[in-house]
């Protein structure tokens, strides 16, 4: 079982700055997500805002696990095929694409991590049924979170919706724990069984962040050693929050004014930020 850290108060206080910041982030951008602009300017913008509005710094800027090259921009945008870990560049958006935007800022020593999903002009069919296949994965994930619960059963209840609605759960990715460090313990599988795995205890904050694929699971790396599609280049969708587990629940860290309201069959609670907000 994982080694998983129970956060302070002054903790938990530093982690609602820094997740409504990075949701905030995606609320800035959500208009400049037009065709005809490239994901560098993208780029540049949130990184401005983050910057100078914000006085938050972008954690993927020159981030470097061990066995990868530091990561060049300031977030990640992945478009249509591209699974995660795109980085922003010449591309220009056209009319149809689809594109995660995935935003981790840095404030007071506090990461906030969170992606949405965002429609360049029309989507197709396809396209808008997997983005909202993912959403509705990622949040009832995100709705099994309360003490005594398992990793497992977050697992379990993405990887029956979304094959249920024939798509497929990348393995390769997880979601993960997140403070004062970027990516720590545990791993957030987005498959599994329910029961399994480490138990969940209030304090404890971590990210909800599946990838769905409208095609098979199997993925393949970029030469430019981040950038990740799907195998067979089928569409692959993305949402993410920063969630806390609480005494009686979960709460939702990466808040803002824009964002999506949770799916209408995800139960109201004191923890879930229509109510919070
Ligand atoms: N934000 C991603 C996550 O959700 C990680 C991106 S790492 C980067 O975990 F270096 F590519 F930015
Ligand atoms: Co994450
Ligand atoms: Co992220």
């Amino acid at each position: 079982m994982a080694n998983i850290s129970i956060k302070t108060e002054e903790d938990i206080k530093g982690m609602r700055i820094a997740g409504r910041l990075a949701a905030e982030v995606l609320d800035y951008i959500e208009p400049f997500v037009k065709p005809g602009v490239t994901t560098g300017e993208l780029d540049r913008l949130c990184h401005e805002y983050m910057v100078k509005v914000q006085d938050s710094i972008p954690a993927p800027l020159n981030y470097c696990p061990p066995g990868y090259t530091p990561f060049p921009k300031a977030i990640c945008t992945s478009v249509n095929d591209v699974v995660c870990h795109g980085i922003p560049g010449d591309k220009v958006l056209k009319n149809g694409d689809v594109v995660n935007i995935d935003i981790t800022i840095i404030k007071n020593g506090y990461h906030g991590d969170t992606s949405r999903m965002f429609f360049v002009g029309e989507p197709s069919i396809l396209a808008k049924r997997l983005s909202e296949i993912t959403y509705e994965c990622m949040w009832l994930g995100i709705a099994k979170i309360k003490p005594g619960a398992h990793l497992g059963d977050i697992g379990y209840v993405i990887q029956q919706h979304a094959e249920k609605a024939g798509y497929s759960v990348v393995r390769e990715f997880c979601g993960h724990g997140i403070g004062k460090v970027f990516h720590e313990e545990p791993q957030v599988l987005h498959y599994g069984r329910p029961g399994t795995l480490d138990k969940l205890a209030a304090g404890m904050i971590f990210t909800v962040e599946p990838m769905i694929n409208a095609g098979r699971r199997e993925i393949r790396e970029m030469g430019d050693g981040w950038t990740i599609k799907t195998k067979d280049r089928s569409l692959s969708a993305q949402w993410e929050h920063t969630v806390l587990v609480t005494e009686t629940g979960f709460e939702v860290l990466t808040v803002s004014p824009k964002m999506p309201p949770p799916p209408a069959f995800i139960q109201q609670t004191a923890a879930t930020p229509a109510a919070a907000a």
